[in-house]
């Protein structure tokens, strides 16, 4: 059934920087240079199986598809029932039996993995309860272009000039929040391009043990540290990027007065950054949608957040992903 997208627990180090890199390519030639991409898609269908909301993920890859010269088709849980009417086995194989590729954002991890089990063409997730890849992407993307040499001005993108290999390792992000899938997502990347990574989580909301498990395998072969705790201060010490998500994702909306309470003294503020010993220049990174509980306005919309540049970079690395298991069939 060919290669899938599901997480980069499946992925080499290397194979990781090669969508980084085509990414930051694609974000050069498309923006900055304005070509064309060649069509390779033209006549191939790509579905879009959502059953939760999204604004950045379907805006990216339907104009992504769209670039490459495809037909997106978006399914969402009104127009099919993944799982509900019919079983995603069957979804599974009537669906990749008219598509080339199947985009899925599923509530249960083990959906994913089922309709990757049984389709017969790609498949890419789209956000699971356990994970979100093609995010943590668009976040490494992003801590490159900050941290790697800055552009004279605006109109000259030079993140391409650089390899990731020589800005991302050493860099070390604090995770301020919620055990969640964009933590476990961050948990099975990071510590194979030695990206440092210190987690707080309330007590209670801790990251899955197995999930911490592979980060930790991982980090003992790259000498990356990993570190968890209950106090924020702590994690903050000597952060390069601060990071947070909200405090209740799609799915847990009826725990929402319970974490607002359980998540007292999580929000990240600059007093937060500064009392716990961050670098200077942080930055921070939320994968959006925002709430205020979880950043004040302040850091939010100051020069050191990178949440818009984030939330754009989710168009090139879908891009990158989409052109990788589409028109490449590669990760190499
Ligand atoms: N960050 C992210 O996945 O956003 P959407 O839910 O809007 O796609
Ligand atoms: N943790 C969030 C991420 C949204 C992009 C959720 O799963 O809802």
């Amino acid at each position: 059934s060919g290669i899938h997208y599901i997480t980069h627990a499946d992925l080499s180090s290397q194979q990781i920087y090669n969508l980084i890199v085509s990414a930051i390519q694609h974000k050069h030639n498309v923006k900055y240079l304005n070509k064309q991409s060649g069509q390779p898609l033209s006549g191939k269908t790509l579905a879009i199986m959502f059953s939760k909301r999204s604004t950045r993920t379907r805006v990216a890859t339907e104009t992504a598809v769209a670039y490459l010269g495809g037909q997106p088709m978006f399914l969402g849980s009104q127009d099919i029932q993944l799982g509900v009417n019919e079983s995603l086995l069957d979804t599974s194989v009537v669906v990749s039996s008219m598509v080339d590729g199947i985009m899925a954002r599923v509530g249960s991890h083990s959906d994913i993995e089922t309709l990757a089990k049984y389709s017969t063409v790609p498949v890419i997730n789209a956000l699971s309860d356990r994970y979100h890849p093609t995010q943590i992407l668009a976040d490494l993307m992003t801590m490159h272009e900050v941290f790697g040499p800055q552009p004279k001005d605006e109109s000259s993108y030079v993140a391409h000039l650089t390899h990731p290999k020589e800005t991302l390792p050493g860099l070390k992000v604090a995770w301020i929040g919620d055990g969640n899938n964009i933590l476990h997502s961050m948990l099975v990347t990071f510590p194979k391009l030695g990206v440092h990574l210190s987690v707080a989580t309330p007590k209670g909301y801790d990251p899955s043990k197995d999930v911490v498990k592979i980060a930790q395998d991982e980090a003992v072969k790259t000498n990356t540290e990993i570190s968890f705790t209950h106090d924020p201060k702590v994690a903050v010490k000597d952060a390069d990027v601060i990071v947070t998500d909200t405090w209740i994702s799609m799915g847990q909306e009826s725990e929402k007065a319970k974490r607002i309470k359980d998540f007292a003294g999580y929000q990240v503020t600059s007093s937060l950054a500064k009392d716990g010993g961050a670098k200077p220049n942080w930055k921070f990174l939320h994968c959006l949608p925002r709430k205020q509980e979880e950043v004040t306005d302040e850091v939010f919309y100051s020069p050191r957040s990178v949440v818009f540049q984030e939330a754009e970079n989710r168009k090139w690395t879908i891009l990158s992903v989409i052109d990788a298991l589409l028109v490449k069939k590669s990760f190499d």
